[in-house]
């Protein structure tokens, strides 16, 4: 049953803006969302919640697969960590560039991967990641994968933490920007890459709407 729920991924590097392009997609389709990169953040703080190192992987890869985690819609979207609300401090760079260590671990993914599957509901779902189309949802339908320039990732990485009150510097963004790049693609363990068959998309000329209503196309159009 839950096999048969078609499935939009979208992949690619951060900032890119698979999150609010996903959302946006999520929304117009009546589908379910996964923001996978939301569990690699959560389990960061729940390990700094837990006062857990992240040097020890065996514990680290325990507390991935006993994380009682939930996805709240009200409508905005909520991350529930135990029952509490930790939706503004999976937001912080801090914390994404923890979520890319951790991610880096084989048996993190593992531990992960059904977490993730489970989202896989009707009438469908779109899901938004590094991972996406190549590991977890293999045999997506629509597969996408999202880019921009380093320079305009950095700029609406900052626009976006600006207008969260977060004090913000381009410079060191670009810098962690360029590092979690590196990391992300060059770790063993499912590395970002394009999938076959998706669709390559550089958004750094296009704006939301227009990526948003690239993707809707061509999922609505099939
Ligand atoms: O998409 P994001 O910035 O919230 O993701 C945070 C980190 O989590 C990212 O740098 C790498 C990791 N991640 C991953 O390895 N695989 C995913 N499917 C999603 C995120």
């Amino acid at each position: 049953m839950n096999a048969a729920a078609p499935v939009v991924t979208l992949d690619g590097p951060s900032g890119a803006g698979k999150g609010t392009v996903s959302r946006a997609v999520a929304q117009k389709l009546g589908w379910h969302y996964l923001d996978s990169g939301a569990i690699y953040r959560a389990l960061a703080v729940d390990l700094m919640h837990r006062g857990l190192e992240s040097r020890n992987e065996p514990a680290v890869v325990d507390a991935a697969g006993r994380m009682d985690l939930e996805f709240v819609f009200n409508p905005g979207f909520s991350v529930m960590l135990s029952g509490k609300d930790i939706s503004s401090s999976i937001q912080s760079e801090a914390c994404g560039n923890q979520a890319s260590r951790l991610a880096a671990m084989p048996g993190v993914r593992k531990a992960l991967l059904e977490k993730q599957r489970g989202f896989r509901k009707p009438p469908g779902l779109v899901a938004d990641g590094r991972d996406m189309g190549t590991v977890v949802f293999p045999d997506a339908r629509f597969k996408f994968f999202l880019t921009a320039s380093p320079q305009i990732r950095a700029e609406r990485r900052v626009k976006q933490l600006k207008e969260k009150g977060m004090n913000v510097n381009l410079d060191k963004i670009i810098t962690e920007l360029l590092e979690r790049d590196q990391r992300d693609e060059n770790r063993e363990a499912a590395p970002l890459r394009q999938a076959d068959g998706a669709i390559f998309i550089d958004s750094s000329e296009m704006t939301i709407d227009q990526v948003v209503e690239r993707v809707t196309h061509a999922v609505r159009g099939h």
